[in-house]
């Protein structure tokens, strides 16, 4: 290719705004003159990213990644240098010079060119044919969907796209390279897409890459064919609708994943245009990083059933080696029998929006699902859970949200999660270090005198606490409550194999100040000044989500009561 003349990347750089290229895909704060944000290109808690906006260039004190805007198109929405330039360009609305357009060296042209006509050819055959109309209108898809999804019909027969398009050898050859035909054992070609719906697939640039296509009759073979993978397609990379979302979005508040095509175009026709799918395929890290490179916001959805089940803890493990700071991932679960589709048709936009914010955090679904058949009452189940976390911990990058995450398998089970970058010292093993005294001084009470225990009956509003030190403290509890009469001695056997043994061991045997009445007091005091808390931290995560994404019916009730003057 006649290389771009440096006066022309120079003129294109100052048409451009760098802090608006930057600011839609990563959360920048306004620094003096300059702009700072947590580094995209590595992890890290505290922003050395910055963005100059005089400069018109953007650098990393922690990786060292700078640049100016056509090379952050190209690291962070992972563009060639000229779709990085081309898409400038159209954005500030100037010509790229003719002769400095890359020539078409792989082919890729030409077959991004098959492919478009291939989708004119589907469109006019789905304007020609009634069957096919009646099938979208059966189905509810309007005209205007239609067009904005370039939806078309592969007509019945063997040789129509054939025989439209692949006039001589090579454009068939193009045809075949794309995956529009299929070869017989005699090695005669013919249409691969035949009698179906065609659902084009746009690559990140709006160009048609593949397709799907899906049966109007039921006994027609498979209900779903996909092209195969090909130089322009691999399925594991694409996101069905992401174009049109972008077409539709500045900034993606927030993407939903969905399962099917149908699905896409029904919540975008009800004005839900934010949805996307993956291509009959789990979802990939792949799909993850540019979920999330397009909204920091992903909620995930699935059906119901154990193959719904199944697909939601793919996309978890796809998800949590890239939940970087800043990136928050729900879950929601459709009734068995329903998909989006449905459920927009009968709930409207509003009813399934609604359905979308009271979806599942991440940490609540992963908790869950690893939970299941564990016996969270017993030590040995606490142990089990635990070492189920600990892998999917240690594969996710270093931050607020893993720490959030060991902190709940910690208070969930009182063991500690991934490896902590402080050196263990015996009493912070347990979590109990003088910080957290609270927790460490009802240990020490529990201990004691066991009996306190029984001054306080389950449920216990502190275990859901995000403290250190809380999980043993609730183990305790239990054990306390299951055997009422139980000794120090026989206390601190029971917990023989637990991981935080020695340390309770020594607060065991320290030497309290005080009598039993005084003890019962502090006690007392302490476990109501740890509700307290549970209830205010209950109270800033629904405040928070109330902000975010509003509360569902039985989380505003919720609210209320912990509103109440008590
Ligand atoms: P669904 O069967 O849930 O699709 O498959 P749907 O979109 O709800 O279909 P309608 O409403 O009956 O038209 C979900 C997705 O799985 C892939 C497709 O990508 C489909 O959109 N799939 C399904 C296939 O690839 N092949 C199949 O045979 C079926
Ligand atoms: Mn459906």
């Amino acid at each position: 290719m006649a290389k771009l003349p440096e006066s022309f990347i120079d003129n294109l750089l100052s048409r451009i705004d760098l802090v608006e290229i930057i600011g839609t895909r990563v959360p920048l704060k306004k620094q003096g003159k300059d702009y700072s944000a947590r580094c995209p290109f590595h992890d890290e808690r505290s922003p050395s990213f910055t963005v100059s906006p005089s400069k018109q260039f953007y650098y990393c004190f922690g990786c060292g990644a700078k640049g100016t805007a056509i090379s952050f198109l190209m690291n962070y929405d992972r563009l060639t240098f000229m779709d990085a330039v081309e898409d400038l360009a159209k954005r500030a609305g100037i010509e790229i010079p003719k002769d400095a357009r890359p020539a078409d060296t792989d082919g890729s042209r030409d077959m991004y060119a098959a492919l478009e006509a291939s989708s004119q050819f589907f469109q006019k055959q789905l304007a020609a044919s009634d069957k096919a109309k009646s099938y979208l209108e059966r189905r509810g898809v309007d005209a205007k969907s239609i067009a904005a999804f370039g939806i078309g019909y592969a007509p019945e027969g063997f040789n129509g796209l054939i025989d439209a398009l692949g006039s001589d050898e090579r454009r068939r050859g193009l045809l075949e390279k794309t995956g529009m035909l299929s070869k017989s054992d005699n090695g005669r070609l013919y249409d691969k897409f035949r009698a179906r719906i065609m659902f084009p697939i746009a690559d990140r640039r709006g160009r048609v890459i593949a397709f799907g296509g899906r049966v109007l009759e039921k006994d027609d073979g498979p209900k779903y064919l996909n092209s195969p993978e090909t130089p322009l397609f691999h399925k594991g990379r694409e996101l069905y609708g992401l174009w049109q979302v972008k077409q539709a979005h500045n900034k993606i508040p927030r993407l939903i994943v969905v399962e099917g095509y149908m699905d896409v175009v029904s919540l975008f026709q009800h004005g839900i245009t934010q949805a996307v799918a993956t291509l009959g395929t789990a979802t990939t890290p792949d799909h993850a990083e540019l979920l999330f490179r397009n909204s920091a916001d992903v909620v995930f959805c699935f059906d119901g059933d154990k193959a719904g089940r199944a697909a939601a803890w793919k996309a978890v493990e796809s998800i949590l080696p890239r939940m970087r700071d800043g990136r928050q991932a729900f879950f929601l679960f459709l009734p068995e029998g329903e998909d989006p589709d449905t459920i927009v048709k009968t709930e409207g936009a509003d009813g399934f929006e609604q359905r979308v914010n009271g979806a599942m955090t991440l940490s609540d679904y992963f908790f869950e699902e690893l939970s299941k058949d564990v016996r969270l009452n017993t030590l040995e189940g606490k142990a089990r859970l635990a070492e189920k976390v600990k892998p999917y911990l240690q594969k996710m990058p270093d931050g607020a949200f893993r720490d959030l995450m060991t902190e709940r398998l910690q208070s969930v089970t009182g063991v500690l999660g991934a490896p902590t970058t402080e050196a263990p010292k015996p009493a912070s093993a347990a979590g109990i270090s003088p910080k957290r005294s609270l927790v460490r001084a009802v240990i020490t009470l529990l201990l004691q005198q066991p009996v306190l225990g029984r001054e306080v009956e389950p449920p216990f509003a502190f275990a859901d606490l995000d403290l250190p030190g809380i999980g043993l403290m609730v183990a305790l509890m239990e054990t306390l409550h299951a055997r009422p009469d139980i000794s120090t001695a026989l206390l601190l056997e029971a917990f023989e194999a637990h991981a935080d043994y020695p340390a309770l061991q020594k607060l065991a045997l320290t030497d309290m100040p005080g009598d039993e009445t005084i003890w019962r007091q502090e006690f007392l005091d302490a476990i109501a000044q740890l509700n307290r808390q549970a209830r205010q931290q209950r109270l800033s995560v629904l405040r928070q989500r109330m902000a975010q994404s509003g509360l569902s019916l039985e989380e505003t009730e919720e609210l209320r009561d912990l509103l109440k003057p008590n």
